[in-house]
């Protein structure tokens, strides 16, 4: 039987070790994961052992950029151009507006930060839509910002080269306008002007002292990290974003993160259905009290006891070929099936939010009768209950997605236990990766809000 790479106490170890220095919690279910990963690091250094690494890395001179390698293996950093359509296009709203309302004010400042950018694509995306927008109009001071805990994320994000499966959803006026296809047809390169459109650092958004100075954006895109921190971590970085935004500033999180039960400072708006947020324009201190729990110190709370669970064991010829087309069928449905509903979902659910807005506009004309308007703003609370019961459909979506997740674990498991099993014939290593997700265990939604409560479609109508 196969036993861990590293022992109940240096895992612990290692859980808190990491937990500290990124806020990510490998919690006993995915201790699998950070067995292999450790595991990868401690070879390459060429270390035998847990506790020798562990010590490595407390203790020597050179530790740094293998700290650095280590937070790279232990994070996820799936992303790709235009990901989730549906939170790209409203945010080519709010900025349509923003954009209006600073030309009026004669104010034509922008700051945009993409907290935890891992490549750098979604802060490109933000760059391109917002270029777009602008059509080609001076006077304008718009600062994008990528940052990420990832050093070589950040180095790649800065060389602006991308594969064919990272551009997969970049719609076709924009690969043109803003990409150049390499020799190697597999990859596109940034046109100079659009990579330096966007600054680049390498932070941790745990860290006080590096977010500090993180101040007056408009809109902050934090998406699909926390999902990977415990409620200590989730709750520090929240505050620490409802501080760097100005009043009245946007918070967009990923479509399976959920501020329930975390904190009361961000106001929920009808876009809130695609988890954007706002910093209330009049609020001048975070409100976290409500939403405050009793955690146990991250470190405490890190390292306790894990109860020892056996890994999964090496695997023989056929169940690695059996799992091996599994995966490939069930990511081939899984695909199909979350295209399908990201087109018709997306389309109506686009056009519903239009109506609303049609309407709401409708409803401030000072020339409305009374009854005319009360019947619009009956007409626009329907459509707004209409559009939390398609919020159903896109929490499917995430559905799909969590289970493409799992399937990556699984073939992340399925490749460590072939490096732990030499005596096997069939090499799965050589199974086409890029048909899986990368790394993604995103969508692992363990803390869905279930966004249908009675609470929050109160929230919502009064
Ligand atoms: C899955 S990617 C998300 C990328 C992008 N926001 C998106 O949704 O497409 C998560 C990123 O979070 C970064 N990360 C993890 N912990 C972090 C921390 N404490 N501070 C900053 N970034 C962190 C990882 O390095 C990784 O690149």
């Amino acid at each position: 039987m196969q036993t861990y790479f590293l022992d109940d106490q240096t895992f612990a170890q290692f859980r808190a070790y990491i937990y500290d220095l990124t806020g990510i919690d490998y919690t006993e279910s995915k201790r699998y994961l950070l067995d292999t990963r450790v595991r990868r690091r401690a070879r390459e250094t060429n270390m035998d052992d847990g506790p020798s690494y562990l010590n490595f890395l407390q203790t020597s001179a050179e530790n740094q950029s293998e700290i650095d390698l280590l937070i790279d293996q232990v994070s996820t950093h799936e992303t790709s151009f235009f990901r989730h359509t549906n939170q790209i296009a409203i945010f080519e709203k709010i900025i349509d507006e923003i954009i209006d309302e600073r030309r009026m004010a004669g104010n034509k400042r922008i700051k945009i930060w993409s907290a935890a950018c891992s490549t750098g694509e979604e802060p490109y995306t933000l760059a391109m839509v917002v270029r777009e927008k602008l059509g080609g109009e001076t006077g304008w001071d718009i600062s994008i910002e990528g940052t990420d805990i990832s050093s070589g994320s950040i180095a790649q994000a800065r060389r602006g080269r991308f594969s064919e499966r990272n551009v997969r959803s970049t719609p076709e006026p924009y690969l043109s306008k803003y990409f150049r296809q390499d020799k190697d047809p597999r990859f596109y390169t940034l046109t100079p002007d659009m990579a330096n459109s966007v600054k680049f650092e390498a932070i941790s958004l745990i860290d006080n002292a590096q977010t500090n100075a993180r101040r007056d954006f408009d809109i902050v895109f934090c998406r699909n990290v926390l999902i990977y921190f415990d409620d200590v971590a989730k709750k520090k970085v929240l505050e620490m974003l409802w501080k760097s935004l100005v009043p009245g500033g946007h918070l967009v999180l990923g479509t399976s993160d959920s501020l329930h039960g975390l904190t009361d400072s961000f106001q929920r708006t009808q876009h809130s259905v695609f988890n954007f947020f706002l910093r209330a324009p009049d609020s001048t201190v975070p409100n976290t009290a409500a939403a405050a729990t009793q955690g146990t110190t991250p470190t405490a709370r890190a390292v306790e006891a894990a109860p020892s669970l056996p890994p999964p064991s090496a695997l023989d010829n056929s169940q690695s070929l059996q799992l091996k087309i599994l995966i490939e069928r069930l990511d081939r449905g899984i695909r199909d099936l979350s295209e399908d509903l990201n087109n018709s979902l997306g389309k109506t659910i686009d056009a519903v939010s239009t109506v609303t807005t049609t309407l709401e506009t409708l409803v401030q004309n000072e020339n409305l009768d009374p009854k005319s308007r009360a019947e619009l703003r009956g007409a626009d609370r329907q459509l707004m209950r209409i559009l939390l019961f398609l919020q159903v459909g896109d929490r499917t979506q995430q559905k799909t997605e969590a289970l493409r997740a799992t399937l990556q674990e699984l073939s992340d498991n399925l490749l460590g236990a072939e490096k732990e099993a030499p005596d096997l014939q069939v090499s799965i290593t050589s199974f086409d990766k890029n048909l899986l997700p990368q790394d993604d265990e995103e969508s692992d939604d363990e803390d869905d809000d279930g966004t249908m409560s009675q609470d929050d479609i109160d929230a919502l109508f009064n």
